[in-house]
């Protein structure tokens, strides 16, 4: 079986994936019409003409006025089944999904009503298909702290549904440092806790999200690589590194895919993990990310089967159910070899 084969059928976990950013442009359409939102495109074709971007904050100006036609529970859990449903086509057996209530809340749609329609849909999954799952809370980092602390206590309220906060938005200019309070705050009250870091902004925003918001992850980190002691440690601690490649070249963080630390990460014997962060928006789902990446910067077989594998150790899953992923991605290798 070739390497893209192989990638189709590897059980594997998906860690970065922001719902908001699954909503394809036809369900965007969908929506409006449904909602009676109006949205500055008609077409499919003009939405993906816009989503050409030189920067993260070109596409998050994007990404924001779209999820406007996110309105009542229901949309929330189509655009979440819709997730769902694709990834499992995928091999995806467990998700660890990003939602931004801060920026539903700002335009006047409540906490419940997003939290509500995403965490039926993983329900409603987790009975109909082989789906686990876990839900975390993002921080908008372009907005104060006293914003992230609303955010936090509303979380407080649904910690059967949310299992750790992150954090993300804007990131040049605004340190992870800014939200160690609420992190502190978050992580008294039971909380995981993961942040991106060094996406666009430097190195040293990864060592304060490990120093400072004492994440058990970091979302992307690409820029940790400046800074040789740093991945060292990373090594050392085996921090986890969720990696999004097609976000990476979307957004104009690397000129070419050849560039992706991917490889490098991996034989440094970090825990690195590949993910699609906005599928919708970056032009491929989580196999078009392994798929992608490997043939830029030359990964084989081995490579494929170890980030399948790290997907499933970084989780947040239980004990049990990681032992049960590693196993069927054992026996799936087994099958073929
Ligand atoms: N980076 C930062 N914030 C985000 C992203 C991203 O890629 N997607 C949605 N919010
Ligand atoms: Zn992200």
């Amino acid at each position: 079986m070739d390497l893209h084969g192989l990638i189709d059928v590897l059980p594997k976990a998906e860690l970065h994936l922001h719902i908001e950013g699954t909503l394809e442009p036809q369900m965007m359409l969908d929506l409006a019409k449904r909602n009676g939102v109006t949205l500055a495109y008609d077409t499919v074709n003009e939405i993906a003409a816009a989503y050409d971007f030189s920067n993260l904050q070109d596409f998050l100006d994007l990404y924001y006025q779209g999820m406007s036609v996110l309105i009542h529970e229901r949309d929330f859990y189509d655009l979440t089944m819709a997730y769902l449903e694709k990834v499992h086509g995928q091999g995806v057996r467990h998700v660890e999904i990003f939602f931004d209530p801060q920026a539903h809340m700002e335009r006047g749609i409540a906490f419940e009503t997003a939290l509500g329609g995403i965490t039926t849909a993983l329900e409603d999954a987790g009975k109909h298909m082989e789906m686990t799952s876990k839900l975390i809370m993002c921080f908008l980092r372009h907005l104060d702290e006293d914003d992230a602390f609303k955010a936090l206590e509303c979380a407080c309220k649904h910690k059967e549904h949310i299992y750790a906060v992150g954090l993300d938005s804007s990131e040049a200019g605004r340190p992870p440092e800014l939200f160690s309070r609420v992190f502190k705050a978050a992580r008294d009250e039971g909380f995981k806790a993961v942040a991106h870091a060094g996406e666009e902004g430097p190195a040293a925003y990864v060592e304060t999200a490990l120093d400072d918001l004492q994440v058990n992850r970091v979302d992307h980190g690409n820029r940790a690589f400046d800074d040789p002691a740093l991945i060292a440690r990373m090594v050392r601690e085996q921090m986890p590194l969720t990696m999004c490649p097609l976000s990476n070249l979307r957004l104009k963080g690397i000129s070419d895919l050849r560039q992706h630390p991917i490889k490098k990460a991996l034989d440094a014997g970090l825990l690195a993990t590949v993910n699609s962060d906005d599928p919708s928006y970056f032009g491929g789902y989580v196999n078009e990310n392994y798929k992608a990446v490997a043939d830029a910067v030359g990964l084989d077989a081995g490579d494929v089967i170890k980030l399948a594998k790290n997907s499933v150790v970084a989780s947040f899953v239980d004990a049990g159910r990681k032992q049960e992923l590693l196993d069927k991605i054992e026996s799936q290798v087994g099958r073929l070899t």
